[in-house]
């Protein structure tokens, strides 16, 4: 019959528990965990790269030190993340190698490109948006490691939509030429941001099994759903119009019917053809290399004042 660890397991999972490193879990609970967990915390790093190209473009010294500190605290949500996977048994090393060498997934949203100062605030608008919509419920997430570091990454997260706003509010105020750099900003993030939940309920391999484990709490359709519907009136405060001519409030759901969304270009993008699939990794790998004397003068260093102390 089952084991007592699988026993366990399916009565943590039923009573709604946290599984934590030490306890006993399926193979299969294993590796989708890592699987997801790495591919979030990649999408962290990589997600580093459009706000960091504007760092040093900042229009002001505030607007460069908010965009400094959120840079910076993506890289620390990566850190975080890649520490949760390491409890499930994968190396930090391997997670690395396999985001270098362009097998490892990371979102999709952080292959389009940044070409105006108003993309900093859809991104943070949209695409901050669009994670906490995602993030908030990954909080209780049944594995102890990955939920509890949702916790302190959403708190982070609300002050990155916050600034993203107000910087597309700023310029929603200026000149015309601001209002349009705005718009076409909201133009180009809108869909790629909506294609950040998953493809379509009826074309996720993933979901029932990630959703029996407690590990996905809503579908992507009903998380991509109630986005948009938080979008409409804050869209509306901005005074930007949401690209989707198709987008109409329904009486009997009391959601936004949205139009339908490219899944042809969501699997180009995740395929590795879209705007800057190669650049980005290019750029990652680049810094993996450039970066490894560090690494091994801080593991040297590490090792002689170990040596000394074993002395
Ligand atoms: N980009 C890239 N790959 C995607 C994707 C996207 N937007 N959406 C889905 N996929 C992949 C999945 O990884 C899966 O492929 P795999 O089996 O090889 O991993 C495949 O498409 C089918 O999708 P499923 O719906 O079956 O997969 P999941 O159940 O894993 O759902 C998910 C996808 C909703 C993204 C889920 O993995 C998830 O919630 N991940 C954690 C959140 C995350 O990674 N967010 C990244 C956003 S960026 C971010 O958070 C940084 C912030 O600071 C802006």
């Amino acid at each position: 019959g089952e084991s007592d660890g699988e026993a366990m397991f399916d009565a943590l999972i039923e009573a709604d528990g946290r599984i934590e490193p030490r306890d006993w879990m399926p193979e299969g609970y294993r590796r989708t965990l890592i699987r997801q967990i790495s591919q979030h915390a990649h999408s962290e790093i990589i997600g580093m790269q459009p706000e960091g190209a504007w760092i040093t473009r900042a229009p002001s010294l505030k607007r460069k030190s908010i965009l400094l500190a959120k840079v910076q605290d993506e890289a620390g949500h990566g850190l975080y993340l890649y520490s949760a996977a390491q409890t499930l048994g994968v190396t930090r090393d391997e997670m690395t190698q396999q985001l270098v060498d362009g097998t490892a997934r990371y979102s999709s949203i952080f292959n389009y490109p940044t070409p105006t100062w108003a993309d900093m605030g859809a991104i943070g608008w949209l695409v901050d948006g669009a994670a906490i919509c995602n993030q908030v419920p990954l909080c209780r997430a049944s594995y102890g490691p990955y939920g509890r570091a949702m916790v302190r990454i959403c708190k982070e997260e609300s002050f990155h939509q916050r600034q993203g706003f107000e910087i597309l509010l700023t310029l929603m105020q200026g000149t015309d030429e601001q209002r349009q750099m705005a718009q076409d900003a909201v133009n180009r993030w809108y869909w790629p941001s909506l294609m950040m939940f998953g493809p379509p309920d009826d074309d996720s391999p993933n979901s029932a099994q990630s959703m029996a484990w407690n590990i996905k709490r809503f579908s992507n359709d009903v998380l991509r759903q109630r986005f948009v519907s938080m979008l409409v009136p804050q869209a509306a405060v901005l005074g930007v119009t949401l690209p989707d001519p198709d987008l109409r409030f329904n009486d009997e759901t009391g959601e936004y019917d949205m139009g339908e969304i490219d899944w042809t270009e969501f699997h180009e993008v995740l395929a590795g053809r879209g705007p800057l699939n190669t650049m980005r990794r290019q750029h990652r790998r680049d810094a993996h290399e450039e970066g490894a004397w560090v690494r091994e003068a801080a593991a040297a260093y590490a090792a002689k004042k170990s040596a000394k102390a074993a002395a």
